[in-house]
């Protein structure tokens, strides 16, 4: 299976989504070390997520507690009731606004100064990829600014339709396996996709982790 298409697709994202359901009690133990620090940290800070601020998937909340050193307001998205109630608890704050939304249906009634998005690009399949950057720019207010951190990692295991699909295995501690989207971007790609679609976005990999960030606006 190189792509997933049409209905395929669709079921795959439900899939997904019900893996991250699935994965939340032992969401940390999957990540991989330094996902929520080091570089990708230190340049959200220099970038200063300032003013209302829209966090999607925003998981077990580990960006949102980051994001309130700038932001006056964070509106939290996710798709998962519990990967939210574990952000909840994490996260204590009253300018924090939980939100349980579908990134794809998800209706906002106002527009943010900023868009942040944590590990969540890479599970946008290509076929919806200008569907969710015209999305996120519904979202933003004019000159409004996006942030996001990723990687490309993607072990050999993993890889059950080989290295040239988008579609990855993940297997819970319970044995299960639940097949996701893992799109592996590359940075001068990524940036060249997001130039196409009317972006101005600088994409960088940190120098001794698998990360990446991006960060920019509309050109
Ligand atoms: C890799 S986790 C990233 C979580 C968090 N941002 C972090 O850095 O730890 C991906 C998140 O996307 C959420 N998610 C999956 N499908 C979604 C959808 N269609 N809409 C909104 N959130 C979704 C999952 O519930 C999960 O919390």
């Amino acid at each position: 299976m190189a792509a997933a298409a049409g209905g395929d697709l669709e079921r795959l994202l439900a899939h997904q989504l019900a893996y991250y359901r699935a994965v939340a009690p032992e969401y940390e133990s999957h990540a991989i070390p330094g996902a929520w620090g080091g570089e990708p940290e230190a340049a959200l800070d220099a970038f200063a997520p300032a003013g209302e601020v829209l966090e999607l998937a925003c998981g077990q909340g580990m960006w949102t507690a980051k994001l309130l050193r700038h932001a006056h307001t964070v509106t939290a998205l996710d798709a998962s009731a519990e990967m939210l109630a574990i952000a909840a608890n994490r996260v204590r704050d009253e300018r924090v606004m939980f939100v349980l939304a579908d990134v794809f249906e998800w209706e906002a009634e106002r527009r943010y100064d900023v868009v942040f998005f944590g590990f969540w690009l890479s599970h946008v399949p290509l076929a919806r990829f200008a569907e969710f950057w015209s999305r996120v720019e519904s979202w933003l207010k004019p000159g409004g600014r996006v942030f996001f951190v990723d990687d490309a990692h993607r072990t050999a295991d993993e890889l059950i339709y080989g290295e040239n699909s988008p579609i990855v295995q993940r297997r819970l501690s319970d044995g299960t396996t639940h097949r996701i989207f893992k799109v592996p971007h590359r940075p001068e790609e990524l940036e060249r996709r997001l130039r196409e679609l009317g972006w101005a976005i600088k994409v960088r990999a940190s120098a001794d982790e698998p990360f990446s960030w991006g960060s920019g606006g509309r050109a």
